[in-house]
């Protein structure tokens, strides 16, 4: 009797509360590893990681509900002492990025759980505004099978510019930037009279990245074909190299 009281108790709790919480699952398919990053948006529930060392082949998942922020993989990692890398690097010498973001350029995932009117919808996408450094899909799994994949398959580095590329000590380009982060001039960074999506229209540099990847954001007014949205419940497979 007072089990059952209880359990329904928690039912209502459950429904109440408005969900489970989602599963982020990192997959690693690039042939190096990698550390991944995650920095939390402000005002919402914290992941419960901000960063890790991710083997190629190897997979970790994390559970969270109602969290919103970004994902990023960091490449060309050593530690002497410091963690320090050669992409997307946090800068926080360590795995953990406690709360700092990318240095840019770096590939990111954006994410929001239970977003708009009726906190009801997942939104993301993948943002190549901040520059490119290795390819990456967010996935939606379980109760979001239906809903529709976002990636970035293509590796930019192979055809970035040379007035955008980051070379390694190989000479080899290991990431590209963003033409707002390597021209700084206000129609590539969509600032001053430039501030506007009307007034901030694809360029030369913009239309490389989004002919790569045509799912992700190229700039920061790219078209909403950008972003992806999934009724909340869904968890999610975050994949670097897919
Ligand atoms: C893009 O356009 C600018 C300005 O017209 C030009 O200087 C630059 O060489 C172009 N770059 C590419 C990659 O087409």
């Amino acid at each position: 009797m007072e089990t059952k009281f209880l359990l329904i108790l928690l039912l209502a709790f459950i429904m109440i509360s408005g969900s489970f919480s989602a599963r982020f699952t990192f997959q690693n398919k690039c042939p190096y590893t990698v550390w991944p990053g995650i920095l939390n948006n402000p005002n919402v529930p914290t992941f419960p990681s901000t960063g890790f060392k991710l083997q190629n082949g190897a997979s970790q998942s994390f559970d969270v509900q109602g969290w919103a922020g970004r994902f990023w993989a960091r490449t060309g990692c050593t530690n002497n002492g410091r963690l320090t890398c050669a992409t997307a690097d946090c800068a926080s010498g360590q795995a953990a990025c406690n709360g700092a973001g990318a240095v840019p350029p770096a590939s990111l995932v954006e994410m929001t759980l239970n977003g708009g009117a009726n906190r009801n919808t997942d939104f993301y996408d993948i943002s190549l505004v901040d520059g490119f450094n290795l390819p990456l899909s967010v996935t939606p799994q379980g109760a979001g099978s239906g809903c529709k994949s976002s990636s970035c398959v293509a590796n930019v580095n192979s055809v970035c510019p040379a007035e955008l590329s980051v070379k390694g000590s190989d000479g080899k380009t290991i990431a590209c930037k963003s033409a707002c982060l390597a021209l700084n001039k206000p129609q590539y960074c969509c600032t001053g009279q430039f501030g506007k999506p009307e007034t901030c229209p694809p360029t030369n540099y913009s239309k490389i990245f989004k002919d790569a990847c045509p799912q992700a954001y190229s700039y920061a007014y790219d078209d909403r074909t950008s972003t992806f949205t999934c009724p909340t419940g869904a968890n999610y497979l975050i994949t670097f190299c897919p």
